[in-house]
Order: C-alpha cells, then structure tokens, then sequence
C-alpha cells in the first residue's frame, strides 16, 4: 500500500473568551507572540514537517483578517493554505468534520492554533503509518489537562480529561497525527456535557482499538490561551530564542509580505 499523502489543519477559531477584551477585535491566534502573529507557530510545525496542504479553521467574524495575513503568503513558495471558516465553535473534534473534503483519503496532523512547541515534530510526523499519535508534556498540574498513562513502548494505557487523581503526569498538547478513519469518528462523536465534541473522545477511540501511541516532548510547550501564558510566551519564546527555528520558507514569506507592505505604504504617500 502506498503511503498516504500527510495534511495538515492549523485550528484557529473558537471565542478565546478568556482573552477578552483583546479578542473582541481581533481573533487569539492573530495577537503576537514576540516578533509575529502566533498562527505562524502552529503552522510552522507543519511546513518544518514538509507538508504542503493545509487547512486554517477561522470563526466567521475574524476571516478576513487571516485572509489579510495568510491568503497570499505562501504562493511563491510551493505551499497551499486552504480556509475553512467555523461558524459554530462545536470543539476540537470538528476539525475533522470541517476538514473532511479537504482530508480526502489522506491522513492528518492537526495543531492547535494557540500551541507552541518547542521540540521539532517532524519526524514523527514524517514516520506516521496509522492509527493516531499525540505528544504528552511532563507538568506540575496535570489536573488542569487531558491527562494520559502509557507504558514503556509509548503505547497510551488510559486518557482521562482532568481528572481529579491523574494516573501520570504528563498531559496531553495539541498536537495530534491520525490516519483517514478520524473523519468517521468525529462525525460519530456526541457533544459532551459541556456541548462540545471533544478531541480526548477521538484518542479514547483509537486508545479502545489499541492503536493510540504516545511521545513525549521534552522542550517548552505553550499554550498561549491566557493573559499570563500568552505573555510568558512572548518573554519565553524571545528568551530562549525560540522564534530563530522557524523554517527559513516561513521566514522567507514573512520578510517579502512585509517589504510588500512597505513598498505599498511607501507609493502611498508619495
Ligand atoms: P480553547 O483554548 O480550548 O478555546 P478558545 O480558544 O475558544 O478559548 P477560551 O477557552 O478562552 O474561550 O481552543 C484551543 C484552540 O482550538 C484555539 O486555537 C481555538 C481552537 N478552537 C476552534 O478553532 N474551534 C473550536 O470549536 C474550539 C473549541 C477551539
């Protein structure tokens, strides 16, 4: 069988309401982190991986500003950003039904739109045959998290959402690789109690067929969802230099996305 073309999803809608007022006029992923808007992060992990389709998932009210961004960037660079807009924040599981069209017979790596990793994820996401793959974080509050327990083989043994006493500490982030039968199992999900179809109901799928494979990651993992973790990182990112492993492509874009702007100013007030 021939290996699978790899897709990749950047999640970018949801209401960010823990970052209001500074979400009423613009949308989370489009605030900086340091030198640039933080939709750059997530989407950098997936063209680092060598990945060429990608579909950004926006809410209706901040499209056009993610069109503004990210709808012209990468024509000269061989990459393909698709759009689909979320009009219902239904969770994190709709990627995949959003997505389905897009996905088509191909497997696919999703990365939450606020998530910044600092661990370089492409070779397992290069490796990736099948069944579903997340990256567990060691942290002093696992509580807080998706929760997962995993033995020696990295093969994950139970996933609990916050649970009261967790089995490990090491909490689940929002980077997930699965094969193409993700789509059925997202369009099978029911909303939880908090209305919402959740990405843990997706990994407890393919945790019941034991087919759910667990790395670590080691470096920073930021979720910048908060006032405080979206300042820490900014300050971690510029601290420990993080924004200086990008993909020289995504560098490459942003530096002729600004000059053209510059250039359009310049004409401007001539
Ligand atoms: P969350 O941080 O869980 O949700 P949120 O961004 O709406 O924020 P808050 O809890 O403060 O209201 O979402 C994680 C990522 O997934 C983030 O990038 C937004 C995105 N997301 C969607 O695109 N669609 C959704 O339906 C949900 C729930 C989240």
């Amino acid at each position: 069988m021939s290996k699978k073309q790899m897709k990749g999803i950047v999640l970018a809608g949801g209401t960010a309401t823990r970052l209001f007022p500074l979400t009423a006029t613009t949308s989370k992923q489009l605030l900086p982190v340091y030198d640039r808007q933080m939709v750059f992060y997530p989407l950098n992990v997936l063209v680092k991986a060598g990945i060429k389709d990608i579909l950004v998932i926006v809410a209706p009210e901040h499209s056009g500003q993610f069109l503004n961004l990210l709808g012209s960037i990468f024509k000269n660079h061989g990459i393909h950003l698709y759009f689909e807009v979320q009009k219902v924040p239904r969770g994190l599981a709709d990627a995949f039904i959003q997505g389905e069209s897009f996905i088509d017979d191909g497997n696919v790596a999703m990365i939450l739109g606020d998530n910044i990793f600092e661990d370089d994820l492409t070779s397992h996401i290069k490796n990736f045959s099948s069944g579903g793959v997340i990256f567990a974080k060691q942290v002093p509050d696992p509580e807080r998290f998706g929760v997962v327990d995993f033995d020696a083989q990295g093969k994950a043994l139970s996933i609990e959402e916050k649970p009261e006493k967790p089995k490990s500490n090491f909490c689940v982030t929002g980077a997930y690789i699965y094969d193409n039968r993700v789509v059925e199992i997202a369009k099978n999900l029911e909303p939880s109690i908090r209305g919402e179809i959740e990405i843990t109901s997706i990994n407890q799928k393919y945790l019941e067929m034991g087919e759910l494979k667990v790395n670590t990651i080691t470096g920073e993992w930021l979720d910048a969802g908060t006032y405080d973790s979206l300042l820490a990182a900014g300050n971690i990112v510029r601290d420990k230099e993080i924004y200086k492993n990008f993909d020289p492509l995504i560098d490459q874009a942003i530096s002729e996305f600004n000059a053209e702007l510059k250039a359009i100013a310049k004409k401007k007030l001539l």
